[in-house]
């Protein structure tokens, strides 16, 4: 499989959405295989629970987690579509990654500290925001998603971020924008 998409928006007619269905639909004309993981639709669990931490260290993750990560194994570049919510992502995704991208799977541990596991693998990430573009790039945000996103989280597991691509203050400016941004997501480089 080329793209694994990891969605998180509950709503089916939000501008992430779109973006979902316009990736899809070239994907589909560019005869590219991919799958998509809607979490909500899947109402997938968020919290980590004492079960799951029990389960890591025998190695046997619940069905829904192994699930997960066994498509994460068959996918090449992992897609990631989400809004900013309070300068980091939706609850359920955090969950995703508290409970997929687990120990021994994504990361392993030795005498030096941990290491990465997924570095067969590249990244996507496509936000929006409500905020405006001067304040995640002059204001220093976009700054601490990168530390908190591309290297917290996917350079911890050692994988290659090939684009995080930002679209800005999606509430507020008008159609015409919204639909550029669309188009500019038909041709953009992912990999
Ligand atoms: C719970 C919640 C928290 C939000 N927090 C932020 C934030 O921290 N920074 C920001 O720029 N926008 C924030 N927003 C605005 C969303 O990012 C924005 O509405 C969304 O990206 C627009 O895309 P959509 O139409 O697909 O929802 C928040 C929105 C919600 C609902």
């Amino acid at each position: 499989m080329d793209y694994l998409l990891i969605y998180a928006h509950p709503n089916p007619k939000s501008f992430n959405h779109a973006i979902l269905e316009t990736l899809t639909s070239r994907f589909d004309k560019e005869k590219r295989p991919f799958q998509v993981r809607d979490l909500y639709k899947l109402n997938f669990k968020p919290s980590l629970s004492s079960e799951d931490f029990i389960s890591f260290s025998s190695n046997t993750a619940a069905a829904d987690i192994k699930q997960e990560q066994n498509l994460i194994e068959q996918g090449k570049t992992l897609i990631f579509i989400y809004p900013i919510w309070w300068f980091g992502m939706p609850a359920i995704l955090k969950g995703y990654i508290d409970r997929v991208l687990s120990r021994n799977f994504a990361y392993g541990v030795n005498e030096k500290g941990p290491y990465g596991l997924l570095s067969n693998k590249k990244v996507v990430i496509i936000n929006t925001t409500g905020g405006p573009k001067e304040h995640y790039e002059e204001g220093g945000l976009k700054d601490i998603l990168k530390t908190t996103i591309d290297v917290g989280v996917f350079g911890f597991c050692g994988i290659k971020i090939t684009l995080h691509k930002y679209f800005y203050a999606v509430p507020y400016i008008g159609n015409e924008s919204r639909q550029n941004m669309l188009k500019e997501l038909k041709a953009i480089q992912i990999d």
